[in-house]
C-alpha cells in the first residue's frame, strides 16, 4: 500500500510481532485528533476527540486485529474466534478475510447493532448467536479455544493490548505531550488498559514527561467496576459496553490507581444527550458506546472534579453509522412532497 503503512510498521520498534511475520493490515491507526470547540467552550478545558471510527471497520479493535491476526498467520493458524458486542467481531471478520482464515463470532442474540452484524455477514463470518450475553459468549469462546484448534482474538489474547496502546502514543505524538486526562468508555476494559500501557511506555522512555489521569466511564445499567461487584444482567442502550464482568477489570482498576484516575458511571438518558450533541455540534456521529465519554466528560466537568484549563482527550470509540436504528428512533416523519420548487421553500419555511 502507499502512504501510511498502517501501525504496525507505523511503530516497528514498540509493537512486537514474530520475526519475518507477513503483516496483515488494513492502513488502521493515524486516526483524526479533532478539537472539540463546543465542549471546550463548555466545561472550559481544552477537548480533543480521538476519533477511532476512522479506523478500516469503524472502531478502535482494527488496532489489536492487526497484531493478533499478523500472529495468527505467522503461528500457521487456520480459524480464529471471538466473543463480541458487535465491533471486535466486525474487526475480527474482516481481517481474517485479508489473510485468508475463517473466523466466526458469537455474539449476544438480538443486542448487536444491525451495522456491526452486517459487517459480520459481508466479510463472511461464521456467526453464532448465542441466547446470553457478552460474558457468557466469551466464555464460550474461552472454552471454544482452548479444546479446538482455533485461536481466540478477544483482549484477553494480549497481542490485542499491544496494538491497541499504539493510540496513546498517536496522541502524544499529535499534541506534542501527553494531555492531562484521558476519557473512555469502559465495557470489558481492554481498551483502558491498553491506552495506560501506551503512555507509562513512553514515559518510561522519556518521550513524553507527564501521564494523564485515566478516567473510565461505564453505563449505569452495566456498571460493575463502579459497583465493585460483576452484574448479572446488564443492560444499556449503549450495546457495545453491555457487559458484566469485564476481563480486564484488574488491569482497569491498576490503570486508575497509579494515573491518579476515576471509574463513573453514566445514565442511559446522559449517553443520549451527549451522542446528540456531539453530531449536532461538533459534527462527530458516533455510536451510543463512544458518547459515554462525553457524558463522563460533562458529569466530571459540572462537578468539579475535572479542573478547569485541563487538556483532555475523549477517545469516541466507534462509529456513529453502526448503529443507524438509535440515530432513526430521532427522526420526525414529514410527509413527501410533491415535485415543486414551491413546496420545499414552504415546507422549509422561507416564504
Ligand atoms: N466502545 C465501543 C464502540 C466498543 O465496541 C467497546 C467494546 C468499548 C467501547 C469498550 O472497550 O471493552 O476495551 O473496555 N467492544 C467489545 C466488542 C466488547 O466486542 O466489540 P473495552
Amino acid at each position: 500500500g502507499a502512504g501510511w503503512p498502517g501501525l504496525i510498521e507505523a511503530y516497528p520498534d514498540r509493537v512486537e510481532v514474530p520475526e519475518g511475520a507477513r503483516t496483515v493490515t488494513l492502513q488502521e491507526g493515524n486516526t483524526p485528533l479533532v478539537e472539540a470547540r463546543h465542549l471546550s467552550e463548555l466545561t472550559g478545558c481544552r477537548v480533543y476527540l480521538k476519533v477511532e471510527g476512522a479506523n478500516p471497520t469503524g472502531s478502535f479493535k482494527d488496532r489489536g486485529m492487526t497484531v493478533a491476526i499478523t500472529h495468527a498467520v505467522a503461528a500457521g493458524i487456520q480459524a480464529v474466534i471471538c466473543a463480541s458486542t458487535g465491533n471486535t467481531s466486525a474487526s475480527a471478520a474482516a481481517y481474517a478475510a485479508r489473510a485468508g482464515l475463517a473466523s466466526a463470532v458469537l455474539v449476544p442474540q438480538g443486542k448487536i447493532a444491525m451495522g456491526k452484524l452486517a459487517q459480520s455477514v459481508v466479510h463472511g463470518a461464521k456467526i453464532l448467536q448465542v441466547q446470553g450475553n457478552f460474558d457468557d459468549c466469551l466464555e464460550l469462546a474461552r472454552k471454544t479455544s482452548a479444546e479446538y484448534p482455533v485461536t481466540l482474538v478477544n483482549s484477553v489474547n494480549p497481542v490485542r493490548i499491544e496494538g491497541q496502546k499504539t493510540a496513546a502514543f498517536e496522541v502524544c505524538d499529535v499534541l506534542g505531550r501527553a494531555p492531562d486526562v484521558h476519557c473512555l468508555p469502559v465495557g470489558n476494559a481492554g481498551n483502558i488498559t491498553a491506552y495506560w500501557k501506551g503512555y507509562a511506555e513512553y514515559a518510561a522512555d522519556g518521550v513524553i514527561t507527564d501521564t494523564p489521569r485515566m478516567f473510565g466511564f461505564q453505563a449505569s445499567g452495566a456498571a460493575p467496576i463502579v459497583r465493585g461487584e460483576p452484574v448479572a444482567s446488564p443492560e444499556t442502550v449503549a450495546t457495545a459496553i453491555r457487559i458484566g464482568s469485564p476481563a480486564s477489570w484488574q488491569a482497569a482498576l491498576a490503570a486508575k490507581e497509579a494515573s491518579g484516575g476515576l471509574f463513573e458511571s453514566v445514565t442511559d438518558e446522559r449517553i443520549l444527550e451527549a451522542y446528540r450533541l456531539l453530531a449536532s455540534r461538533e459534527g462527530v456521529f458516533v455510536e451510543p458506546a463512544s458518547a459515554s465519554s462525553i457524558a463522563g466528560l460533562l458529569a466530571t466537568a459540572a462537578d468539579g472534579r475535572l479542573p478547569t484549563g485541563s487538556t483532555v482527550v475523549c477517545t469516541v470509540t466507534g462509529h456513529g453509522l453502526k448503529d443507524p436504528d438509535t440515530a432513526l428512533a430521532g427522526m420526525v416523519e414529514v410527509e413527501p412532497l410533491p415535485v415543486d420548487p414551491g413546496a420545499v421553500a414552504t415546507a422549509l419555511e422561507l416564504t
